[in-house]
């Protein structure tokens, strides 16, 4: 049946109580609307998911990797349209972040049957498992195992506490070597798209209902070890100080300074520092920073790394403090599909809704689904841009709208025999 795109309104109803819903599953010990991953209201909360996805009679079944999978059935074989986003959170996190692109693909899902809507291809709904990162250095575990990234060397990370990644999905109930197994092919999926809040300012302050994402920033994090000497911090006087703590404090400013210093699109944050013996009375022996860089643009990245780790150690050599510098790799820049870019500004258009392409800071899941095949994403506004913190918020209007932009965005990708990819890749400037 020739769909109507209008018909595909969300029930906003239905949405809004989704969500209260959801919203119930936090750990009861953190602050926000924490639900980490492989935490105990994660997986009640998951459980949740699943019904629901079964409620809107999707096939559902949870993969090797934890991964919740709910299936509408197409009218033809072959390659899946993929959608979905993630439910945990950060420590501390919000209730819009991940969650929308869920519970917005299965409201979609709704729609399409409600309205009598037939795709021809298989729909996969994924609720990702594990998108943020974690104690064991490793974000986006269940989009990395479906799309052949995940390796054994995520799997022997260790958390603070010695305990592997890999032994943990095993307690919380999945396969690790399952999950390395899951792994698709390349060109198995028709198309990948990913409805999300934008977790900044920029829909907003533009008073723009959408963003066709363009391009997810490439991450990479800093591991810094400073080692001075500790010693009496009464009688040791300053020009003869080995301190750890100021070698640390000035490597915060330098991560700052670099991400200011960017030309397009660049930002480097220092997350945590921790230092010892951590008293008033002792000059600091050792301080160790947390810090990341991120960009879309792939060569300032590499630039500023290497001019990050040089100006960090030198500056500390000239207080007699030793630097250790390790960098984990978390994902590189990823375009979004040029094709899957122009079917959702087509969408948009369509439903009469302004939109504007932009850059993605945050990771997601949908950079690993690119693996796979044709890959976009969706954006909605952030009230005043807040995210990873409890305020984070989204006007239902907001979702209601994104969610009809996935919906007639999946059906217009479903229509085409084959979503072109791109042949080449280039650095938006959006
Ligand atoms: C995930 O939300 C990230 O961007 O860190
Ligand atoms: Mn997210
Ligand atoms: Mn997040």
């Amino acid at each position: 049946m020739k769909p109507s795109l209008d018909a595909l309104l969300p029930d906003a109803d239905r949405i809004a109580a989704d969500l209260r819903e959801l919203e119930r599953f936090v750990q009861p010990d953190a602050p926000g609307w924490s639900r980490e991953v492989f935490s105990d209201p994660y997986r009640a909360e998951r459980d949740w998911v699943a019904g629901r996805m079964r409620a809107a009679h999707l096939e559902t079944n949870i993969d090797a990797a934890g991964n919740v999978i709910g299936r509408l059935v197409g009218t033809q074989p072959g390659p899946p349209l993929v959608t979905g986003s993630h439910t945990d959170t950060v420590h501390g996190g919000g209730r819009f972040d991940g969650v929308v692109g869920v519970l917005g693909a299965i409201e979609a899902a709704r729609r399409l049957r409600e309205t009598g809507t037939r795709l021809n291809h298989d729909l996969l709904i994924i609720d990702f498992l594990g998108e943020e990162a974690n104690a064991f250095g490793a974000s986006c575990i269940g989009s990395r195992a479906i799309s052949g990234l995940l390796e054994t060397v995520h799997l022997s990370r260790k958390d603070p506490t010695g305990m592997t990644l890999g032994d943990t999905m095993k307690n919380f109930g999945t396969d690790p070597n399952g999950a390395l197994a899951l792994a698709r092919r390349p060109g198995s999926m028709h198309a990948y798209v990913e409805l999300h809040i934008e977790q900044g300012p920029m829909l907003e302050e533009r008073g723009t209902s959408i963003g066709v994402v363009t391009a997810i920033a490439g991450i990479e994090r800093l591991l810094a070890t400073f080692t001075g000497r500790a010693d009496h911090a009464g009688t040791r006087p300053m020009s003869q100080r080995q301190d750890a703590l100021v070698a640390a404090a000035e490597a915060v400013l330098t991560v700052e300074r670099v991400g200011c210093g960017a030309p397009v699109h660049g930002v480097t944050t220092t997350g945590r520092l921790e230092t010892s013996p951590g008293a008033y009375n002792v000059i600091p022996d050792y301080a160790r920073i947390w810090a990341e860089m991120r960009s879309v643009d792939v060569s300032w990245l590499t630039g500023a790394k290497q001019r990050l780790a040089e100006q960090i150690a030198a500056a500390a050599a000239e207080r007699g403090v030793h630097t250790m510098i390790e960098w984990l790799n978390d994902q590189s820049p990823v375009h979004t599909t040029r094709s899957v870019q122009d079917t959702i500004g087509l969408a948009a258009d369509a439903l009469g809704i302004p939109w504007v392409p932009m850059p993605s800071g945050a990771g997601h899941d949908a950079a690993h689904m690119a693996h796979l095949g044709p890959m976009g994403m969706i954006f909605i506004p952030s009230s005043d841009g807040r995210s990873h913190c409890p305020e984070e918020w989204t006007d239902l209007e907001h979702i209601v709208t994104g969610i009809h932009t996935l919906a007639v965005t999946l059906v217009k990708l479903d229509q085409m025999e084959t979503v072109q990819t791109d042949s080449v890749q280039s650095v938006p400037r959006s």
